[in-house]
C-alpha cells in the first residue's frame, strides 16, 4: 500500500476482534449489474478503483452463505460451492481462504464456508460480488461485528470490488475515493426507486471465463493506448446515468449504459494482448437488440467480463423482450424482496 499500512492494518482498523458469537453466520447479497463500470485499480491490494461506479442490485439473484467453524481438524478451510466441495488447489479456494486468512480467531481456525449462487459462477454475472458480500455478511453475523453498512462496503471490496455495491437492493453508488488508504472507498445505495424497470439475463454460453477482470484490468491498463481516456468518459456518463436515474430517463439510462460497456470493451479490445469476452452468440444478441430498436422498443444492453449480455428495458416491453429472447430471465429489481 502506497502509505505503508498493509491490506491487515487495513482490515484490523475497521472491526474489533474475531470471535464467534454463535454458531454460525449466515446472509444473503444481491449480485450486482454496473451501469457505468469499474474496470481499472488505482491499488491492486486494495482494490482501489480508478473511478467511481454506479449499478443495480439483481433482486433475489445472487448469493446465500453459512458460515461456521471446519469440523474436521483437517488444518485447512472447507469451501463449499453450489452444494459441491471445492477444491483446495483451485484459483477460488486460494482467493477465498486468502481472504478469510484476515478473519481467523487464531492461526489454527480453520472456517467452513458454504455458499450458493443461483447465478451461473465466474461467468461474468457477477457471483463473486454477491459471493464476497454474502461472505462479509455472514462474518459480521458469526462474530456479531454490529458493523456499519460504510464498514462492510469496505470490508467487501477487498474480497471483490465489485462486492462492495452488493451489500443494498436498488441503484448503488460506489464512490471510487482519493485516499491512499481506501476508507473513502465505499458503495451506498441511491435514494430511487424505479418500479417498471426490468433487466433481462441472456445467457451466451455458460463456460467459465477465460480471464479473470482482475487480471484483465491490470493488463488492459497497463498496454492499452488508450487506457488514459477511461476515467474521463466514466465521470461524464456517471453524471448522466444518475440525472437519467432521477428522471426515470429510460433511453438515456439504455443509451449511456450500453455506450459505457462497449468503451469498457473496446479499451479491452486495445489491450495488447486484446482482451475479448464476446462469443458468437454475444454479437448475434447485440444484432437482436439493435433490430429490436429499430422497430421501436426501447431495449439497451449491457455487458461484464464475460459473454452474457443484461438488457435494459420497462415492463411495458416485457413480451416484446420474452418473445425475441425466449430463454432469457427476466429481473424486476425492484420487485419485493423475500
Ligand atoms: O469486482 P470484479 O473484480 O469482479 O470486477 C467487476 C468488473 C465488471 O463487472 C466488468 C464491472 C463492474 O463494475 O462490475
Amino acid at each position: 500500500m502506497a502509505n505503508g499500512l498493509t491490506l491487515a492494518d487495513y482490515i484490523q482498523q475497521l472491526i474489533p476482534s474475531c470471535q464467534p458469537a454463535k454458531s454460525a453466520g449466515h446472509a444473503e447479497a444481491p449480485a450486482n449489474i454496473a451501469l457505468v463500470k469499474y474496470w481499472g485499480k488505482r491499488d491492486v491490494e486494495l482494490n482501489l478503483p480508478l473511478t467511481s461506479s454506479v449499478s443495480i442490485s439483481l433482486a433475489n439473484h445472487g448469493s446465500t452463505t453459512r458460515v461456521t467453524e471446519a469440523e474436521e481438524d483437517g488444518g485447512k478451510d472447507r469451501v463449499i460451492l453450489n452444494q459441491q466441495a471445492v477444491a483446495t488447489d483451485s484459483a477460488f479456494y486460494h482467493r477465498l481462504s486468502k481472504f478469510l486468512d484476515h478473519f481467523r480467531p487464531h492461526p489454527k481456525f480453520f472456517f467452513e464456508v458454504n455458499t450458493s449462487n443461483n447465478i451461473p459462477t465466474a461467468s461474468g454475472l457477477a457471483s463473486s460480488a454477491s459471493g464476497f458480500a454474502a461472505l462479509v455478511l455472514a462474518l459480521n453475523d458469526y462474530f456479531q461485528w454490529h458493523a456499519t453498512d460504510k464498514t462492510l462496503s469496505l470490508l467487501a471490496r477487498v474480497g471483490s470490488g465489485s462486492a462492495c455495491r452488493s451489500l443494498w437492493h436498488g441503484f448503488v453508488l460506489w464512490e471510487g475515493g482519493e485516499q491512499d488508504d481506501g476508507y473513502d472507498s465505499f458503495a451506498k445505495p441511491l435514494d430511487s426507486q424505479w418500479p417498471d424497470l426490468r433487466i433481462a439475463v441472456v445467457l451466451n454460453g455458460a463456460e467459465e471465463k477465460s480471464i479473470s477482470s482482475r487480471k484483465a484490468m491490470i493488463q488492459t491498463h497497463n498496454t492499452s493506448p488508450f487506457a488514459k481516456l477511461w476515467p474521463d468518459c466514466v465521470a461524464k456518463d456517471l453524471e448522466i446515468v444518475q440525472q437519467a436515474i432521477v428522471n426515470q430517463n429510460l433511453a438515456l439510462l439504455g443509451e449511456t449504459a450500453e455506450a459505457n460497456a462497449e468503451a469498457m470493451h473496446a479499451l479491452m479490445l486495445s489491450a495488447r494482448p486484446a482482451i475479448n469476452y464476446a462469443n458468437t452468440c454475444t454479437l448475434n444478441s447485440k444484432a437482436k437488440v439493435q433490430t429490436l430498436r429499430n422497430q421501436g422498443v426501447a431495449v439497451y444492453y449491457t455487458q461484464d467480463a464475460g459473454p452474457h449480455l443484461k438488457l435494459i428495458f420497462a415492463s411495458e416491453n416485457e413480451a416484446a423482450i420474452r418473445t425475441a429472447f425466449p430463454e432469457a430471465e427476466v429481473i424486476a429489481p425492484f420487485q419485493a424482496i423475500k
